[in-house]
């Protein structure tokens, strides 16, 4: 079975006291989560204040720490980057391709690719972006296709430890999150090169409210979540809900 993730993109947010207040919560709210993987992925400049506040002695397994994003090299002149041997001090995800990173930064395929490569390399584990621009009958083949082109070269034993997370950009942050069976049909799509061991999280306005009907889709292993990360109540209440479905799915699977 495929353990749940409910991943928290901080984005450029958060001051540092702000940070610390809610990666404690967090830290103190997920104690008795622990059939989910949750993840918290800080501004790089707080990820080691924030490795400080929730990794207590191996306190806490089933939280982990991501970065927003890496270079591939590993040391040199590369003015405001940061590398994954960097990134492996403190973190053991970082998420890879965001489409601000894309539309924004005007990040490649080619660059991402590299990236991948790297983090894989590093053993820190991808969580991979991808996600058509506007909703059309040709979206889950572009979806596909691009997805297809980040992951050039990796093997198959390493595509079993990517995370991909489906993210449509029509839905990050405009509160117009994608239906859950259409999440569910593009994600069952791309599963087709992908391992089943891979994990697919769904991206895109999220909430305590939509949560659990993705997380009931059979393809859908977890969730990647900006705006409401950022909500201590309201993203510990998206936690449980993965919690108490990977209850209800272990439930079944002993009975099945
Ligand atoms: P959102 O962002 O939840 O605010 O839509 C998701 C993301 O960008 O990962």
């Amino acid at each position: 079975m495929r353990t749940k993730i409910i991943a928290g993109n901080w984005k450029m947010n958060t001051s540092l006291a702000d940070a610390h207040i809610l990666a404690t919560g967090v830290r103190d709210g997920v104690e008795h989560i622990e059939r989910i993987e949750t993840i918290l992925c800080p501004p790089s400049i707080w990820l080691a204040s924030v490795a400080h506040d929730i990794v207590q002695k191996g306190q806490y397994p089933h939280l982990h720490l991501g970065a927003q994003n890496m270079y591939y090299e590993d040391a040199g002149a590369f003015t405001g980057e940061i590398s994954p041997v960097m990134v492996k001090e403190v973190a053991e995800y970082v998420i890879l391709g965001h489409s601000e990173r894309t539309h924004v930064f005007g990040e490649s395929i080619e660059l991402i690719n590299n990236k991948v490569h790297a983090s894989l390399a590093h053993g820190i584990t991808p969580i991979l972006c991808v996600g058509e621009d506007d909703q059309t009958e040709t979206s889950k083949q572009i979806v596909l296709d691009t997805l297809r082109k980040l992951l050039d070269g990796v093997s198959e034993e390493d595509i079993k430890k990517v995370v991909v997370a489906y993210e449509p950009v029509w839905a990050i942050g405009t509160g117009k999150a994608a239906t859950p069976e259409y999440a569910q049909e593009v994600i069952g799509y791309l599963r087709e090169i992908l391992s089943s061991d891979t994990r697919i999280l769904y991206g895109g306005s999220a909430n305590d409210e939509n949560a659990k009907s993705y997380l009931s889709q059979p393809d859908i292993d977890g969730l990647l979540i900006g705006g409401a990360s950022l909500k201590l109540k309201v993203f510990l209440t998206m936690c449980q809900i993965a919690d108490d479905i990977g209850q209800d799915l272990g439930h079944q699977s002993l009975h099945s």
